[in-house]
Order: C-alpha cells, then structure tokens, then sequence
C-alpha cells in the first residue's frame, strides 16, 4: 500500500519509521516532510495546512491511505476533505478532531458526561475575565480556547500577572480568533502522564505511557515549548491507576463522543494529573504527542499500518497493539536561544545509529548536500532498553555523537521518572 503521510516533524519521522516496518507499506510520501526524513520516506513540498494540495497529491500519487497527524490539519478537516476524494484515512475528522481544537468544547463534554477534570470557567470578554479574576485563588491557569501552538495555557501566579495576560490574549489577540474565548481554570498539582490510545470509536487501546518534559531548562525551569524530552513507560502511571483511568476516563470519553454525534477515530490523547483526588484530565489532543511518538513507538511490537487499518474500518481488537516490556528516552537537540530567538543553518554530523537507537528530525533541511539546522527543535536522540536508566543513559550517548554548532539540550530527561522509580 502507498501511504501518504502529512506532517513534517519529529512525530512524523517516528510514524513513518514505523510504518516502514509494516508488511503491506509501499512507497511512503511526506508532505512536507523534512530533510531527515527524507531518508524515508519521498517528501514533497506542499504544507500541513494546504488540504486542497494534500488531496491534489493524494489523487495524482494514487495512495492507498492517509496518515494526518498535526492539530492543524485535523481540525481544519483533512481527513474529511481526503476521506471525501476516496482516500482511507487514520485521523479524526473535523467534527471529532473539536475535542483538541476547542478547550470550551472540551470542558463542556467533560462536565456534561462526568469526565474528572479542572473547574473552570469560560469567558468571551475581557471585562468580565479581569472582573472574576480580582477574586480568584492564584495560582490560576489562563487557556486560550482554540489551538496556540502548545503556548495557549497560562500559569498565572497574581492579579497582576492574570490581567496582562487576559490582555495579550482577548485584547491584543497574540493567538489570533484562538484567544477570543478563554477559560479560566482550577490549578491543579500531581504528576503529569501522557496516554496516548488507539480508538476505532468503539474500543480504547491504550499505548505504553510516557512523560513528557515541556520547559526549556534543567529542573522544569524556563520557558514552556514544544517538548525537550520524553520517557515511556511513565513509572507514576501504574495497573491501578490505568484501570481507574480506562473506568473514568478512557471509555467515558470515546462514549461521549460518540453520544454528541462525533465518533472519534484515531489517536486519542490524553494529557492528565494525578491529583490527591484522582487522575484528571489537563487536555485531550485529536492526534498522537510530540515528542511521546519518539518513544511510544519504538516500543511498539505490533504492525503499525495494520492498527491503522483496523481503527479505520473499526475492528480494532486490544491483541493487535502490543508493547514491548521494555522502556525508551528520546532527548531532544535544539538550537541555542529555542524557544525564543536562536540561530540556524548549522551543518549536522549524524553517526551511524544502532539496533536500539533512533534518530527523529524535527528541524533540518538539506542544503548543497548537507543537512543543516532549519528549526527550534532540531532532532530527537532516541534509545530503547531493558530499564528506564539503560534507555536514559543511552539516549544521552547517542546525543553525545551528534554534532551541530549552537546545539543545546537538557541534562536531566527522565531523572524526576528515575527517581520515582526508586521509590516503588
Ligand atoms: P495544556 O496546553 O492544556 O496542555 O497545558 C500545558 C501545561 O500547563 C500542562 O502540561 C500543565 O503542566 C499545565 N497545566 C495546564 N492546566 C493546568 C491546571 N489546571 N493545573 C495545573 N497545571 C496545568
Ligand atoms: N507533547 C505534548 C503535545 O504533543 O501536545
């Protein structure tokens, strides 16, 4: 089968990988793709976000399937547009892809099917936010309600703080129409898991668990970006607590979807807190995480492709999805200054990679025969092991053989998960 995949980051360098490995994968295009996953897979030059030039490629490439895996695509109706040209797709449609793409929609669902989550009221003027928030118990988190590139939710720590930011975002629109509705929520503390499931509409098939490190510096400290780091399995996340979780949330959520008339198929994730009153949804993305793929997939024993199919045609079955018992790190190389100013165009020196080694680009491109840096996140250093230390420690090695001028990544990926471990 050709499959068309649509996407050009790290996540997707990690999908295509995977579904190289498949039986029935034929010829793989990219659309954008990047200069590392030209290795891979064709890449051909048309955006995310450009659906009638995904579905123009679709028809004159002849693919069998379609994989859509970024927010943006999903929400504007890619697979709608794609499924309506004939191709078969893996990815929600844009009625189902709303759970990501508006956090008033998400909250509704939540409250009105009894889905443990944060309070939180929802605001339309700025009057009124500032108003509420003169009252309110700091911390408080501040979420634009539509798509923010990872940067729409605020944690606000005095008035002071709430009203500049109510400002930036209903006011002075720094995330466009995505900042006209805003959510003002209840501050939670826990841990934070990622699960990310397959569900064909009718049965959740969880994936192995991971953590994610989302601030820019050692110890959870500076600024909040794409993701510098995962691990997988989540050592927080145990039998118990996934259990209570498929209970309360998994099935409650792919049923409520399917009650307001949205079936969902697809990747489902889910961002949530162990909090002292019980796992609790933070956020629900339409679409598999970056960088959790980097390390959720490597682990994955079973056919890819053939899960994809089988969410599609729904019968999917918990048999087909099977994980290996062993852990992965994936630490993310980035350029200098990310996420805020940082320089590019660096060549890369890329090192022979091992059976239990990956390495995913998010950020290069290909210039005189030289992949050199294009981006914040530049490419993710991934390893697999018995134990979550051996993974750590040789994600970290295999970083330590890449080379690329003004390279900066974090030290500490999976020390917090290590030391958790410890406890058990
Ligand atoms: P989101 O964009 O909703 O994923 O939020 C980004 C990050 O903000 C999350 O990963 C959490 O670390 C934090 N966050 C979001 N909502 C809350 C909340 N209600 N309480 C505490 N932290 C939160
Ligand atoms: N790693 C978080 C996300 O993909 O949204």
């Amino acid at each position: 089968m050709d499959i068309l995949v649509v996407g050009g980051g790290g996540r997707e360098h990690a999908v295509i990988k995977a579904l190289k490995k498949s039986r029935r994968a034929g010829k793989i295009y990219a659309l954008p793709g990047n200069g590392g996953i030209a290795a891979d897979a064709e890449c051909v030059p048309v955006k995310a976000t450009d659906i009638a030039g995904i579905v123009a490629i679709a028809r004159e490439r002849n693919v069998d399937f379609a994989v859509v895996t970024p927010d943006d695509p999903l929400v504007m109706g890619c697979v709608d547009a794609l499924e309506a040209a004939g191709v078969p797709c893996f990815g929600p449609t844009k009625d189902a892809a709303i759970i990501e793409g508006s956090k008033v929609f998400s909250k509704n669902l939540m409250k009105k099917y009894g889905i443990p989550t944060a309070a939180s009221e929802v605001f339309t003027d700025p009057a009124a936010a500032e108003e509420y928030l003169r009252t309110a118990h700091y911390p408080t988190v501040i979420k634009a309600d539509g798509l923010a590139l990872g940067k729409g939710a605020v944690i606000v720590g005095s008035f002071d703080e709430a009203q500049k930011t109510i400002r930036e975002m209903m006011v002075d629109k720094v995330f466009g129409a995505s900042g006209e509705r805003v959510l003002i929520e209840e501050f939670l503390t826990g841990p934070e898991v990622s699960v990310l499931s397959f569900t064909d509409g009718k049965i959740v098939v969880p994936m192995v668990s991971s953590m994610d490190h989302k601030r820019a510096k050692d110890n959870d400290e500076g600024l909040n970006t794409g993701g510098m780091g995962t691990v997988a399995p989540n050592p927080y996340y145990t039998p118990e607590i996934a259990a209570e979780c498929m209970e309360k949330i998994f099935l409650p959520t792919v049923r409520a979807m399917n009650a307001e008339g949205r079936t969902f198929k697809g990747c489902l994730y889910f961002g949530l807190m162990l909090t002292a009153d019980g796992p609790k949804v933070i956020e629900y993305n339409c679409r598999f995480g970056d960088p959790e793929t980097q390390v959720v997939l490597p682990l994955l024993q079973s056919d890819l492709l053939e899960i994809m199919l089988a969410v599609r045609g729904g019968s999917l079955r918990p048999d087909m999805v099977r994980f290996s018992p062993g852990a992965a790190c994936c630490v993310v190389l980035a350029s200098e200054g990310y996420p805020k100013k940082y320089e590019t165009g660096y060549p890369i020196t890329m090192p022979e990679v091992g059976a239990n080694e990956a390495i995913y680009v998010a950020g290069a491109k290909f210039e005189n025969g030289q992949l050199v840096t294009s981006g914040g996140r530049v490419l993710g250093a991934v390893a697999t092991a018995d134990t979550l230390k051996g993974a750590v420690d040789a994600a970290y090695a295999l970083a330590g053989r890449i080379h690329f001028e003004n390279a900066y990544m974090r030290r500490d990926i999976g020390r917090r998960a290590l030391m958790a471990q410890g406890k058990q």
